[in-house]
């Protein structure tokens, strides 16, 4: 039986057309205005009943019933495993990406039809009931080539397609100015591959969505009313390529309706970077993330050839995946489960573990691990208390009862995934190695079957979708102008206990506030008629070159604002010419810090000293070899100090009855989330601990954390390279003098007793805290430092614009640099000089100056203790 035509309402009974006869129905049917009607493909069809285990009549279900249906971008078998790995119901196969990785060069739709639906046929075949949704770049042209493009992909396993209107010899879709075809011609593709699916024998649900990329070259008005034809002509989805904004694909979805909208999200593209929830409340139907995986695959590959180039190994980047976890990503599991029930014996060693389970309770966890037998994920379940606590992190089972107490996020965190998989809890905030590092060994307990672990949802919360919002209401880049505005923004978006962290200082914060208003007490003492037209603010800092003075210090705990934490410092740094200081308590690890340096970017790495000299030892001689170029030893932190903000958060994440259970054994819950990062740091270090620092490493030894001139002077002494003057951003010792004032006696004194005159190429003062403008690095400059340290600008930067945003903070940076240095008079940072500066208030801690207004309104009041619940009235 020929198939039916349904554009032409009465049912068409005339023969099947030969091919020729089809190109020229086509033609007629291009021009009708007769509207598509198959009553069989009716939405409503598709709402009841269980999902289909045919990807196609699945995907018109998904499309029929509530929810946004999120695909995100594949491109080949490993990044299509790792999306169904991570619980996607829907695949979209990138037209860019999937070139890209089997042919090696970008999108110029030069992939034939065959390298396109053999990928697609492969990737379909993985879970043949996931639709995968095609980007049938070979869909365009005339409709013959639009026919067979859609029999191929249906016969392939493809749930569906989309057919644009670019033309034949496109650019790349990611170049601008794009050409696309007439409305007409554009329609006749329509039409053909409408056709086309519905003479495959037996029906096709196979799903035809219609693309326009007109958006960007005709404007919107053109786009909807080539989608509106398109959908006349019987395209199932309309996709509007090139959004530019929330409002544009509001009233896109509006002017289709009832037909559903993709919209495609690409990180940096022309559509701001809506998250699935927000364009589900747009009313998208389906969101692509076409370029997830490609954009992925180049970070980590690039990252590990770096790594094997410069290491000549590639331990680190494997981060513990051994081949048989590789393997097991891959699908391992199924192959050797077929090869079994088939009889075949291939898999017989590699599959004992699972067949084999450790059946006698007494068998050692080592024992386990070592004879490569995994555990299972109903063992680990039973431990899922305070008393037994074991999780599970990147496929292993740790035994973390004894660490609850220690742990930073609080106990209440793990216990919620206790005898499940915390993996993606955990990856956020922690370098892949923190787990193995802080468990002693025998608290690993080797692999589990992941076959057997129950999957973990994670929900999220009505808060985080508020927060969600607010990232997106975010002003420009171009509208922040000064370092306080991006406090300002990571105030309100950033997730609470990020905030909270980051900003708290000790008791009654008096110090983090001081640390600003001292700069206040500095006034300037500008020069005239120096010839400023040109003006130079780079300087040298340890002996490197550095753009500016001022370097980015160490914070911990990057990934609490950004997942990718320190790299947006890294990527940065490097990109102004600024050395950026690694924290030992980096969210990121240590390589993968120093894998994404530029070659020649020079950087300085902070130690917190362990109590195990040993692991010192190991920490500084790694970062020695891997390049660091100054070693700056915390000196301010034998413990560390009350960050009220911070602990409030902690308690109120706690539960009650888990805080005052603690609390009547002992814990000391004193010091919130900073606590156990740094239980291992040493309150016994000492004077004496010098010199073997000295002979365990030839870098630069700096003291960081010193706040009076004896000290300074006993450094000097010690013969070490330098001293930071800084009370760590005001989180230790409350009423500890500011870095600046500290500064003008550490010149005097050091002045009076060594002869010394400063800055010093031979002891190098640094000075952080508070430091929010180009003059307060510069008053300190005048005032004989060398460089300046820079911390929680940084931080919110990240945490409120990513990467982008730390460049934005260098670049307000430089700009201040440069018009400041014109109007002191100094054409150079060596003409910058003590007299340039009236720092003669500087220990006067009472002298009243204005109030400065950014900082003030940035600055969050601490709070009291709270009611718990907020429904009790007084
Ligand atoms: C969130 C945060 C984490 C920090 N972590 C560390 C650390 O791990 N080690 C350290 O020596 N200093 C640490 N510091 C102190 C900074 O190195 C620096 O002394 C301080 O941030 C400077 O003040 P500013 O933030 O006002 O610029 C941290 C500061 C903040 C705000």
């Amino acid at each position: 039986m020929p198939a039916p035509n349904y554009f032409a309402r009465n049912f068409d009974t005339t023969p099947t057309p030969t091919p020729m006869e089809q190109v020229q129905d086509n033609r007629n049917i291009a021009t009708s205005e007769e509207p598509y009607c198959n009553p069989r493909l009716d939405p409503k069809n598709y709402l009841e009943g269980p999902l289909s285990d045919n990807a196609a009549t699945r995907l018109r279900q998904m499309l029929a019933r509530p929810g946004i249906i999120v695909a995100p971008g594949i491109c080949d078998g490993i990044s299509a495993r790792c999306a169904l790995e991570a619980g996607f119901d829907c695949l979209y196969q990138s037209g860019a990406a999937t070139t890209a990785s089997r042919m090696g060069q970008p999108d110029l739709a030069i992939a034939t039809l065959n390298d396109f639906v053999e990928a697609g046929n492969m990737v379909a075949s993985l879970d043949p009931r996931v639709p995968v949704i095609a980007d049938a770049d070979t869909g365009f042209g005339g409709p013959a080539n639009v026919a067979r493009t859609v029999r191929q992909y249906a016969r392939a396993g493809i749930a569906g397609l989309h057919i644009e209107d670019q033309v034949q010899t496109k650019r790349c879709g990611h170049l601008m100015g794009k050409q696309v075809v007439s409305r007409e011609e554009f329609i006749t593709r329509i039409r053909a591959a409408v056709l086309a699916r519905d003479e495959i024998p037996g029906g096709s649900d196979f799903v035809i969505i219609g693309r326009t990329d007109s958006a960007q070259v005709l404007g919107m008005e053109e786009a909807v009313t080539r989608l509106k034809l398109a959908a006349a002509a019987g395209a199932d989805v309309c996709f509007i390529e090139g959004v530019k904004s929330k409002e544009l694909l509001e009233s896109t979805v509006a002017a289709l309706a009832p037909k559903p909208v993709l919209v495609n999200v690409i990180s940096g593209g022309l559509t701001p970077s809506f998250t699935s929830w927000e364009a589900e409340q747009m009313g998208a139907k389906i969101i692509i993330f076409s370029l997830v995986s490609c954009v992925a695959m180049v970070h980590g590959v690039r990252t590990a050839m770096k790594s094997l180039k410069e290491t000549g190994t590639d331990f680190s980047t494997a981060k513990g995946m051994d081949p048989k976890a590789f393997f097991e990503v891959m699908g391992l599991k199924d192959v050797m489960t077929l090869d079994a029930k088939a009889g075949g014996t291939a898999f017989s060693q590699v599959f004992a573990p699972p067949f084999f389970p450790p059946t006698s309770s007494s068998t050692s966890h080592t024992e386990m691990s070592n004879s490569g037998v995994s555990l299972s994920g109903k063992e680990v379940a039973k431990h899922n208390s305070r008393q037994s606590c074991w999780i599970i992190v990147h496929g292993k089972a740790y035994d973390v009862t004894e660490f609850l107490d220690d742990h930073p996020g609080g106990s209440k965190i793990i216990l919620k995934y206790a005898g499940k998989d915390a993996t993606q809890e955990y990856d956020p905030i922690h370098p892949p190695d923190a787990i193995t590092n802080n468990l002693p060994p025998e608290k690993h307990l080797g692999p589990v079957d992941p076959d057997t672990v129950e999957k973990v949802e994670v929900k999220i919360t009505d808060e985080e979708k508020a927060r969600q919002q607010r990232m997106s209401a975010r002003p420009s880049l171009d509208e922040i102008l000064n370092l306080h505005d991006f406090e300002a923004i990571a105030r309100q978006v950033m997730p609470e206990k990020a905030w909270a962290y980051y900003s708290s200082a000790a008791d009654d914060e008096i110090t983090i506030r001081e640390n600003h208003a001292a700069y206040h007490r500095i006034w300037f003492r500008p020069r005239i008629l120096r010839n400023v037209t040109k003006v130079d603010w780079s300087t040298t800092i340890l002996g490197h070159h550095s753009s500016m003075p001022l370097y980015i210090t160490a914070t911990a705990l990057g990934k609490l604002g950004h997942p990718d934490g320190e790299l947006n410092l890294t990527r940065a740094a490097a990109k102004h010419g600024v050395i950026q200081m690694i924290p030992t308590l980096a969210s990121c690890s240590f390589d993968e810090i120093m894998d994404a340096a530029q070659p020649g970017q020079v950087q300085f790495f902070q130690l917190y000293v362990n109590k195990d000299r040993n692991i010192t030892k190991r920490i500084v001689q790694h970062a020695e070899k891997r390049g660091i170029k100054g070693l700056f030893i915390t000196v301010d932190a034998p413990q560390l100090g009350r960050r009220e903000k911070d602990m409030r958060m902690k308690f109120e994440a706690e539960d009650p009855s888990e805080v005052s259970k603690a609390g009547s054994e002992g814990v000391d819950r004193s010091q919130g989330a900073a606590r156990a990062i740094s239980s291992f740091i040493d309150p016994g270090l000492e004077w004496a601990d010098i010199d073997w620092f000295k002979s365990i490493t030839k870098m630069p030894l700096i003291l960081k954390g010193v706040q009076c001139w004896e000290d300074a002077l006993m450094a000097y002494d010690a013969g070490l390279a330098g001293v930071v003057l800084s009370n760590h951003g005001g989180r230790q010792l409350d009423f500890a003098r500011s870095g600046i004032e500290v500064l003008v006696e550490v010149v005097a004194k050091l002045g009076e007793k060594r002869g010394l005159k400063f800055p010093n190429e031979k002891f190098q003062l640094f000075v952080d805290g508070g430091v929010r403008r180009a003059t307060d690095v510069l008053k300190a400059v005048a005032l004989g430092a060398t460089a300046v340290g820079v911390g929680r600008p940084f931080l919110y930067a990240f945490s409120s614009y990513g990467p982008e945003g730390v460049d934005k903070a260098l670049q307000i940076l430089h700009d201040e640099f440069e018009m400041n240095l014109r109007l002191l008079g100094a054409p150079t940072i060596k003409d910058v000089v003590p007299d340039m500066v009236d720092a003669s208030s500087i220990s006067s801690h009472g002298s009243a100056v204005p109030g400065d207004r950014l900082y003030d309104s940035n600055y969050e009041s601490m709070q009291h203790a709270r009611l718990r619940d907020a429904t009790v009235k007084l």
